[in-house]
């Protein structure tokens, strides 16, 4: 697959059918994310397939779904966010592949960029993930539950539920580079201006066979 359709769109999948990622796909996805850019040893990965254990999870994941995000105050912008988001927090359950990423200390420094990589290596493969921290918030019952060692500093930053994807691939929608982007200092626009995606789709359903078109019609 080409880099930029991968780069474009892995966005967030969690509509996940139950169905198995076999264990070669598994392997690519982590020997590719431990390519990613580490501080010394700084980090640990676990995967969870066990019925009872994501049983468990996904019940902490619901709580704290529930602790943190009022139906009620859902601004229409995060309407679809919110539906896909709640979806994913009740049915964590069935999701057939969890991948865990731990760091140590406070930062998760070496664990984000990781853990991206496995979510592209994961869309090369046609397995669709999402970026979930807030199983973090029940840190304690976590480490507890999956015999993580209490004294060795490892701290749950991330948990990424991968499996194959029940509704298409598109390209994430995000402000423009130009409105986040500044040069030299703050405020002072970056000098171009990128209005649409630069990398497109080209088949009529979907994402396929479109080349990398990095670095056309940027408006200057
Ligand atoms: C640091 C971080 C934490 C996130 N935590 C959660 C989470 O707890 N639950 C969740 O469903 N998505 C989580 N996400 C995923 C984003 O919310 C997701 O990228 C966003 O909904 C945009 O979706 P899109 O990529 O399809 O455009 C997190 C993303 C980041 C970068």
């Amino acid at each position: 697959m080409d880099i930029y359709e991968a780069l474009y769109t892995t966005r967030a999948m969690r509509r996940l059918r139950p169905d198995q990622i076999p264990l070669d796909v598994q392997a690519r996805i982590l020997d590719a994310a431990i390519r990613a850019p580490s501080e010394p040893d700084g980090r640990r990965f676990l995967l969870v397939d066990d019925p009872d254990l994501r049983r468990q999870l996904g019940a902490l994941y619901l709580a704290v779904w529930e602790q943190f995000v009022d139906p009620g105050k859902i601004p229409p912008e995060f309407a679809r966010a919110f539906r896909s988001g709640d979806h994913l927090a009740r049915h964590f359950a069935e999701v057939p592949l969890l991948l865990l990423g731990f760091g140590q200390g406070s930062g998760g420094g070496s664990i984000y960029p990781a853990l991206q990589s496995a979510m592209l290596a994961a869309r090369a493969d046609g397995v669709g993930s999402t970026l979930p921290t807030f199983l973090s918030f029940r840190q304690d019952e976590v480490l507890e539950l999956l015999d993580v060692p209490p004294d060795e500093g490892w701290r749950m930053v991330a948990c990424v539920p991968l499996g194959y994807p029940t509704g298409k691939w598109g390209v994430a929608a995000r402000r423009p580079v130009h409105e986040v982007t500044f040069r030299n200092r703050w405020g002072t626009p970056p000098g171009f201006e990128v209005p649409e995606p630069l990398w497109q789709p080209k088949d009529e359903d979907g994402v396929g066979s479109a080349g990398s078109q990095s670095g056309k019609d940027v408006v200057r």
